[in-house]
């Protein structure tokens, strides 16, 4: 039997995570949003029908705004809510999108318990603590995409300052989705040559600054609306890693029970993603420079959790 994929959210992330998800077979999906926009995500889920022939795969892919659609699903993506305009930081959106991500945890509740949920929305290292707190859900079924995002970011930024390869570049950003998340320059590799010795220090600060702002520098070429092509392609990833036990080590935003010092606290830490889901927490041994910056990352993200009120 085929698995199955829940995009709860059907606005720019949810349909490309649906184009995404039906060239990459990884299931029959499910696209949700409330009902005002039912029609439409039915039209885009007929839509991603007729795209089959050329598109070679097979797949039944279907708009509702009924949660009993979503039943026993494998896998939930989460991108319902607002996404920021120019000039909005993320955390702007945290009271309209609590209170949708609170609805969308009981409907996933109720009926797709066993899922495999991966929160999109924003400000995402506090709405997957409100999701993780209202399902109830077991630590290993519930993580946030940020960093998996801001690690490809982080990659493609270099690749594209250095001029090689992306597929070349290997590294990792730690912490909160947001302007204090930690970029690890000394661990970032291009081609196992460290970036430390083929990066200046200024082009190094550049390629952190540029990532750190990475997500308000699209919002504001579009004015309204942030990213939707690499926040998608970021989500897949850590699906197929799931569905298909890859076992990829992919930064994402998983519940801190002592690791790095957080207890009790979603952020962006190295996970290993399996058939179990976010089987493990990889901890790196960071320098004096690197645990300050962790620390403000921790700080700005427990000041927004600390204001979801639930
Ligand atoms: N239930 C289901 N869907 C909902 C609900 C709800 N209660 N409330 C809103 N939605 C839907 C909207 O109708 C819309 O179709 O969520 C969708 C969001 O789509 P977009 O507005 O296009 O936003 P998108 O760019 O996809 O970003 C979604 O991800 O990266 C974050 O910051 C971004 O929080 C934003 C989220």
């Amino acid at each position: 039997m085929r698995k199955k994929i829940a995009l709860i959210g059907g606005g720019q992330i949810g349909q490309i995570l649906a184009m995404l998800a039906a060239q990459k077979e990884l299931g029959d999906i499910v696209i949700l949003d409330v009902p005002g926009y039912a029609n439409v995500c039915k039209g885009k889920a007929l839509d991603l029908m007729e795209m089959a022939p050329h598109g070679n795969y097979d797949a039944n892919i279907i708009g509702t705004s009924d949660y009993k659609d979503i039943e026993g699903a494998d896998v939930v993506i989460v991108t319902a809510g607002k996404p920021r305009e120019a000039g909005m930081t993320r955390e702007d959106l945290l009271n309209v999108n609590i209170k949708i991500i609170a609805e969308v945890a009981n409907g996933v509740k109720q009926y797709a318990p066993k899922a495999f949920c991966i929160i999109v929305t924003n400000p995402l290292d506090a709405m997957v603590y409100v999701f993780h707190k209202v399902t109830g859900f077991p630590k290993h079924q519930v993580i946030g995409m940020a960093g998996t995002l801001d690690t490809a970011r982080w990659r493609a930024f270099i690749a594209m300052e250095l001029g090689v390869s992306v597929a070349d570049v290997a590294g990792t950003v730690l912490g909160g989705h947001g302007p204090d998340m930690v970029p690890l320059p000394r661990l970032t590799t291009v081609g196992g040559v460290p970036l430390t010795e083929i990066a200046t220090p200024e082009q190094i600060e550049k390629l952190v600054n540029r990532t750190r702002e990475a997500g308000t520098e699209i919002v504001k070429l579009f004015g309204k609306g942030s990213a939707f092509f690499s926040p998608a392609w970021s989500a897949i990833v850590i699906a197929e890693s799931y569905l298909k036990d890859k076992r990829r080590v992919l930064p994402c935003a998983a519940l801190c029970e002592g690791e790095y010092g957080v207890n009790g606290l979603f952020i962006g830490v190295p996970c290993l993603i399996s058939a179990k889901g976010m089987e493990k927490i990889f901890e790196i041994k960071l320098t004096e420079e690197e645990k300050a910056q962790f620390q403000k990352t921790v700080a700005s993200v427990t000041k927004t959790v600390s204001e979801c009120k639930i």
